[in-house]
């Protein structure tokens, strides 16, 4: 493999880190579940519009390949190479209260965190037996989840497609297709393997062997972000009796995009902010102080409907679960204020 050429005005992570000296020192290295530096950044160089432009394949790529992931975690997240995460994820520890208890602004919550199971390689680098042995095992385990959690698993694989774009447009289901996946190799076999566990009520959701392994969701109507935030906690804790996830002591749950490493956790409100969203400046002042990210209606790579946003952290790592929430929370409420005053 040569050195990837990057047009002028590529802003990715990835372009501005792989210089030609840590090329060279990467190129030949393999992880002990044979992880490429090729196929490490083969997303970010077919989709040169990346913001990152990397996933990886296995824990040990973020040690092998750290020359150029240490530097990306570090801006993406302000995590540096001698830093160590600690998690909290303790709904006692939260305290905080519903910031739009009248339901004027937050349409919904949804807090989720991914997960991957200690035992096997990363999504981008497992192979088709492991991936189906991956559901095995995940689908067995949210069988035996009780209560409030209880639920079904549904493999994609046979799904009608009436009731799966249902799914992606009411925000309960993965949509297909991403190219950035694509790249990362992260769609191969698709659909096989690929499903969603949920309760009745669709307040507890598992995506299974989608970005990872698992993505663990809680979400509701309303802003009453205690509740969702417990009732992901309860799901984690009882998840945890069957499964082991691969966790690190220096940069905690392990994902295969760096963005999620630390405590895979988007906690997120979709809320409705007709005139902020007249004055992005100052919509974006208040989301840089308190570091949130906006995404449109549905999700990633989307566009705002109805001045309606998806407002989430957007830091992961370095910062526990109960510290992630909160400053959603604090931002959520700075945003409601300066909309009430315009
Ligand atoms: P992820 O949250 O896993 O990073 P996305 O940004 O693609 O991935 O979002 C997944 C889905 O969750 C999308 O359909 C998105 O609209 C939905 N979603 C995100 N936040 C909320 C929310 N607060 N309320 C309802 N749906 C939400
Ligand atoms: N790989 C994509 C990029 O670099 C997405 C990165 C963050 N999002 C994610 N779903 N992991 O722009």
């Amino acid at each position: 493999m040569n050195y990837p050429q990057f047009p002028k005005n590529c802003t990715s992570l990835l372009c501005k880190y792989l210089t030609p000296e840590v090329f060279d020192e990467l190129k030949d290295k393999k992880t002990r579940y044979g992880y490429t530096l090729e196929q490490l950044i083969r997303s970010g160089v077919e989709n040169v519009d990346s913001g990152i432009g990397v996933y990886a394949g296995d824990e040990e790529s973020y040690e092998l390949f750290a020359p150029l992931l240490d530097p990306i975690i570090r801006e993406y997240h302000g995590f540096g190479p001698d830093d160590r995460h600690v998690s909290d994820m303790d709904p006692a520890h939260l305290q905080i209260g519903n910031p739009d208890p009248e339901g004027a602004y937050v349409l919904s919550t949804r807090i989720r965190v991914g997960r991957n199971l200690h035992c096997f390689p990363l999504g981008p680098n497992l192979s088709r037996r492991e991936r189906l042995v991956v559901e095995c095992m995940v689908s067995d385990a949210l069988r035996a989840l009780e209560g409030e959690l209880a639920g079904s698993y549904h493999p994609l694989e046979g799904m009608d497609k009436e009731t799966r774009e249902r799914m992606i447009k009411d925000h309960f289901l993965f949509k297909e297709g991403d190219r950035f996946l694509e790249a990362a190799g992260l769609n191969r076999d698709w659909p096989e393997g690929r499903g969603i566990y949920h309760n009745t009520d669709k307040t507890f959701l598992v995506w299974v062997n989608e970005e990872d392994q698992l993505r663990i969701i809680s979400m509701e109507p309303g802003a009453d972000i205690a509740s969702v935030f417990g009732r992901l906690a309860k799901a984690v804790k009882s998840l945890e009796k069957r499964l082991v996830f691969a966790f690190s002591e220096r940069l905690g749950y392990i994902t295969s995009c760096p963005t999620n490493l630390g405590t895979a956790m988007r906690a997120s409100v979709h809320i409705r902010l007709p005139k902020l969203g007249k004055d992005m400046e100052k919509f974006k002042t208040i989301t840089d102080r308190y570091e949130l990210q906006i995404r449109g209606i549905h999700g990633e790579h989307s566009e705002s409907e109805g001045s309606v946003y998806d407002i989430s952290n957007k830091r992961r790592l370095g910062i526990t679960e109960v510290q992630a929430v909160r400053q959603m929370a604090e931002g959520v409420e700075a945003l409601i204020e300066e909309e009430k005053r315009l």
